[in-house]
């Protein structure tokens, strides 16, 4: 069943879901160490990639034994887009995802994002532009169904990626328009399997588990899956569906001791690729709730993990928490990370109506999105 993304085998055919905040180096490097598959870093802009910008630069860093270098960049213009990929593929990275899908206003107001796949025209330019600066290095493209339910863009954009030379599409089930809200529409992922015929489709929206992830190749034909939401505060999602795909038993969730030793690993890696152990404590607490959903460990406990400063501090608070907790049943399906919409989309003016005018929109490339 493995998955051949250009030159790439994917086996299992499981793709860690671009992220921003979230898939950075010491991310990645935890769901790895659980599993095999492409890990996916977070978004990155390719205007601000090309300016220098120090924040920026720091999204594009591997560790040294990360073998699979795999990179989303987000752009408006084939331009950027294109002298961006020169410099990631001057990195050594090896697989670069398009990201077609942000539903934040600040970009899709601008064109960007979510609104892209609108413009076919410039859509196209960009995944050429991409692919052929790329050279050997394949070029996915990650999007959503349309705008809303009047406006579907998904079946279009496919071929227009396919034409330029995508060497994959993946689909977020969803319209911009629900944001995270509802049930993915895995019966539009089935539609864009018939619809592409030259290269693989994966589909993305509401993996929770691993059977999820066998599931949903078999309802919808997919040739591999992403999985975002369903790996926060949950690394080992790895580790099942290695196990699932190989036809192995799926382990049964960790006790809150194994939950807590993986919560210190994890926040111990991004003091280690981050290099401040403030800053990375503090980014590592919007992960402490993912980790603790289903468990029963006490609102007064997250508040405090939620406000940790320091490693000390978060050890401490961990050692507190009883290890021998079990998840109860039926707990593994609860919901985490961003669950907000529907929220009607804003696009500029006449977006719609000029969808077939190349020209790349103005000051999409700077809003940044998450
Ligand atoms: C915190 C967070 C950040 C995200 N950032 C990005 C991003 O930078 N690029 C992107 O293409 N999608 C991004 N997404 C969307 C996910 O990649 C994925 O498409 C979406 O969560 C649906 O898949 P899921 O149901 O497996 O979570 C983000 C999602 C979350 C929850």
């Amino acid at each position: 069943m493995a998955l051949k993304i250009g030159p790439l085998a994917v086996d299992p055919p499981v793709v860690l879901a671009p992220m921003a905040g979230v898939t950075n180096a010491a991310f990645r490097r935890l769901c790895r160490s659980y599993g095999a598959g492409l890990y996916v870093s977070e978004m990155v802009s390719a205007r601000a990639l090309c300016e220098n910008n120090e924040r920026t630069a720091g999204m594009v860093a591997f560790a040294p034994d990360e073998e699979v270098r795999s990179v989303q960049l987000y752009g408006v213009d084939p331009y950027w887009v294109s002298e961006a990929v020169k410099r990631v593929v001057d990195l050594g990275v090896h697989h670069i995802d398009l990201n077609s899908g942000c539903p934040s206003p600040k970009v899709t107001r601008r064109g960007g994002g979510g609104a892209l796949p609108a413009h076919h025209v410039l859509f196209g330019s960009i995944v050429r532009a991409a692919v052929q600066a790329a050279g050997a290095v394949p070029v996915t493209v990650k999007m959503r169904k349309g705008i809303d339910d009047d406006n579907l863009t998904y079946l279009e954009a496919a071929t227009a990626a396919e034409d330029a030379g995508a060497a994959a599409v993946a689909l977020h089930a969803r319209t911009v328009e629900q944001l995270y809200s509802g049930r993915a529409d895995w019966s539009a992922i089935a539609r864009l399997k018939e619809h592409v015929s030259a290269v693989p489709v994966l589909g993305n929206g509401d993996i929770w588990a691993a059977p999820d992830a066998l599931q949903m190749m078999a309802e919808t034909g997919c040739d591999g899956v992403v999985v975002g939401r369903g790996c926060l505060g949950k690394p080992w999602l790895f580790r099942d569906l290695a196990d699932a795909f190989a036809g192995r038993p799926v382990q049964g969730p960790p006790r809150l001791g194994e939950v807590c030793r993986v919560m210190a690993q994890h926040a111990r890696l991004l003091v280690e690729a981050i290099g401040d152990e403030g800053f990375a404590v503090r980014d590592f607490r919007k992960h402490t709730g993912w980790y603790l959903t289903g468990y029963p460990a006490g609102g007064e406990m997250r508040r405090k993990l939620a406000m940790a400063g320091s490693l000390a501090e978060l050890d401490d608070l961990l050692g507190q928490l009883d290890p021998t907790v079990e998840l109860p049943a039926g707990a593994e399906h609860l919901p985490r990370g961003h669950l907000q919409g529907p929220r009607p989309v804003t696009l500029p003016d006449r977006w719609m109506q000029t969808r077939d005018d190349p020209t790349p929109p103005t000051g999409a490339d700077r809003a940044f999105c998450g």
